[in-house]
């Protein structure tokens, strides 16, 4: 990932990120400018409220011109302009809401596609919690930005414009002494505020300290009371408990100033233009109707500013949420489908060829994990993968399954080089059962379905039943509708393994690829994994890494790697006989 790129931009100018948000915004055009519509009726009408007041005071009031008819009609032109405001911003609030939800919604969707299809190189690079966290926080953020920030921002935006002018029309000269007075009262509460919002994060964090020891050494009660620690961890916990009061303190003081001085500056800016106004109204420069609208303005104007100044922190952090997101969509993956992919004719055979294939993961250029690696599996072949840990035996189904390009070599399937092929039907005719069986939080039966996503019942557990499975599925509490808990918690290991066979055996895919792992099982799960694998590799091209001298023996064919090459091959009988790497391994590991 380029982040110290995008950072440097980002600091450049440090909204500009929120653009890209644009394309997700234009696509509900019509939701966009019912918002825009409602936004001009609504301050329209909060910057004809003074005008309408006016009315009300010098006809309703002063007694100027007091007929009877004249006081109701400025009365009900008042309530008008309010009722008006009142549906106008109802609508705004509907459709600007309505927007941030689709937008968000629809940047949720595009970033989880994309990042899903993204290759195997980035996610190995990428922490999947730091992904999780781009699609709900950075998405959330954007979210309050588009329903409130952006709107806040425009509609202040707006009226403080407005009422700039209007203070001007209403009374000239007023309104010069108030552009000087109105930011004088508002910037000191917006540098308060700021600060205060400072202390309070602060407030936040030495709380979150408190919380995280205690969570801690809750969670290690067992080591804190082997080792005699708990009056230690208590004085710890007491001490972040009096740092976290003197934070909160700070912020209790700011936030007692913050109050006095804007009730003071707000009051007094206030009072300051109606004792001016007084005189022009005493000088008959104006009527009170005009005074009461001119402050009227002022305090619209005002606190729009304040409203401006409030969202501008929230835009900046969204636009640092955006220039992540945005970050993530630009990464592309290195496995892209070919311009025109070769379509596979009816009859795949299932024959595999890899040829001087060079691969190393990426960071890693150093230490190949396969080298100048060349295998050739005919159809219907069984052949053994059978070397030390870290030989690179789980890297060459990876790389057969396209998650990697190799950095040289070709990977044939049937005679065609899998990059010609498209990845998605490519897979589709390979089943995996992997070294670490992955189950998903959900029932058995959909679990086994992943295999194969049209399978009726029937055929589910016909798989289930070939990979020795049934048995244990009859005896969960509720069958096939059982949930398995995360990652599959609720079953043993050897049990898992069971329903990622079944799973494969499902797919019922030409080509099969088995990542033995033997650590989990006990010998009774054991021969049943066995009984299982045995009905699956039957008529199929099988690639098995093989860890049991069961599966070795079975295979046409047992191929040696170490460090990332092929270094013999042939029966059991014949590397035995080598008495190379082979028989070594069979020693430690196949006669224990
Ligand atoms: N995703 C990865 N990123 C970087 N290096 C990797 C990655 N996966 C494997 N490796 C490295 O590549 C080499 C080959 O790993 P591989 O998983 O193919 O070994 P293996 O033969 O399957 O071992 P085992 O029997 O322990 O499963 C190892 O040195 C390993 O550290
Ligand atoms: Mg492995």
């Amino acid at each position: 990932m380029n982040t110290p790129h995008l950072e440097q931009q980002s600091r450049l100018h440090k909204l500009g990120s929120l653009r890209t948000l644009w394309p997700f915004i234009r696509r509900h055009a019509r939701l966009l400018v019912a918002w825009l519509i409602a936004l001009a009726v609504s301050s329209t009408a909060t910057l004809s409220l003074p005008v309408a007041f006016r009315q009300m005071i010098d006809h309703g009031f002063s007694g100027m011109a007091a007929d009877a008819g004249q006081i109701n009609r400025a009365f009900m032109l008042l309530f008008a302009v309010a009722l008006v405001l009142a549906i106008a911003t109802a609508l705004r609030f509907y459709f600007v809401s309505l927007l941030g939800e689709k937008v968000v919604a629809d940047l949720r969707d595009r970033l989880y596609s994309h990042l899903i299809s993204l290759d195997l190189a980035f996610h190995d690079h990428t922490r999947s919690g730091e992904l999780v966290s781009r699609l709900s926080a950075d998405s959330e953020l954007l979210r309050s930005v588009i329903g409130t920030s952006m709107s806040v921002a425009l509609r202040s935006s707006v009226t403080v414009i407005g009422s700039v002018i209007m203070l001007f029309v209403t009374s000239p000269h007023l309104a010069i002494y108030s552009l000087v007075g109105i930011p004088l009262s508002v910037l000191p509460i917006i540098f308060g505020a700021r600060r205060l919002r400072r202390v309070a994060r602060d407030s936040q964090d030495r709380v979150a300290d408190a919380n995280t020891i205690a969570s801690e050494t809750l969670g290690a009660v067992r080591t804190v009371q082997a080792h005699g620690r708990q009056d230690y961890e208590q004085k710890r916990f007491g001490a972040a408990l009096r740092v976290s009061i003197a934070a909160a303190q700070r912020r209790i003081r700011t936030q007692s100033l913050v109050t006095a001085s804007a009730i003071t500056l707000v009051f007094g800016a206030i009072v300051l233009v109606l004792w001016l106004g007084a005189h022009d109204v005493i000088a008959g420069r104006m009527t009170t109707g005009e005074l009461g609208q001119f402050v009227l303005y002022a305090l619209i104007g005002g606190g729009s500013i304040g409203g401006l100044a409030e969202v501008w922190n929230d835009l900046q952090r969204a636009s640092g949420g955006m220039g992540r997101v945005s970050e993530l969509l630009q990464e592309t993956s290195a496995i892209l489908p070919p311009e025109d992919p070769h379509v596979f004719s009816q009859s795949f055979q299932g024959e595999i060829a890899f040829r001087n294939v060079f691969f190393h993961y990426r960071g890693r250029a150093g230490v190949p994990a396969l080298e100048d690696f060349t295998l050739h599996v005919a159809a219907g072949e069984t052949v053994a993968l059978v070397g030390p840990s870290g030989a690179g035996k789980s890297t060459v189904f990876s790389l057969l399954l396209r998650f990697y390009d190799p950095q040289a070599g070709t990977i044939h399937l049937d005679g065609i080089d899998i990059r010609e092929l498209e990845p998605n039907q490519m897979r589709e005719r390979i089943a995996l059962v992997p070294q670490q069986p992955t189950l998903f939080a959900t029932t058995v039966a959909d679990n086994i379905r992943y295999g194969r996503l049209d399978a009726d019942d029937n055929a589910i557990v016909d798989a289930a039943r070939a990979a020795n499975a049934n048995g244990f599925i009859g005896e969960l509490p509720d069958g096939y509708a059982s949930e398995l808990g995360e990652r599959g918690a609720r079953l043993s290991g050897g049990q898992q393994q069971r329903i990622a066979i079944a799973r494969a055996l499902l797919k019922n895919a030409p080509i099969l690829l088995l990542d033995e792992a033997t650590s989990a099982l006990d010998a009774q799960s054991e021969s049943a994994v066995q009984e299982a694998l045995e009905n699956l590799i039957h008529g199929r091209t099988t690639l098995v890494i093989a860890h049991r001298l069961a599966t070795v023996l079975k295979a046409d064919r047992i191929v040696v790697m170490d460090k990332g090459r092929v270094v013999a091959e042939g029966s059991h009988a014949q590397l035995i006989a080598q008495n190379g790497l082979y028989a070594e391994l069979a020693r430690l590991q196949f006669l224990e």
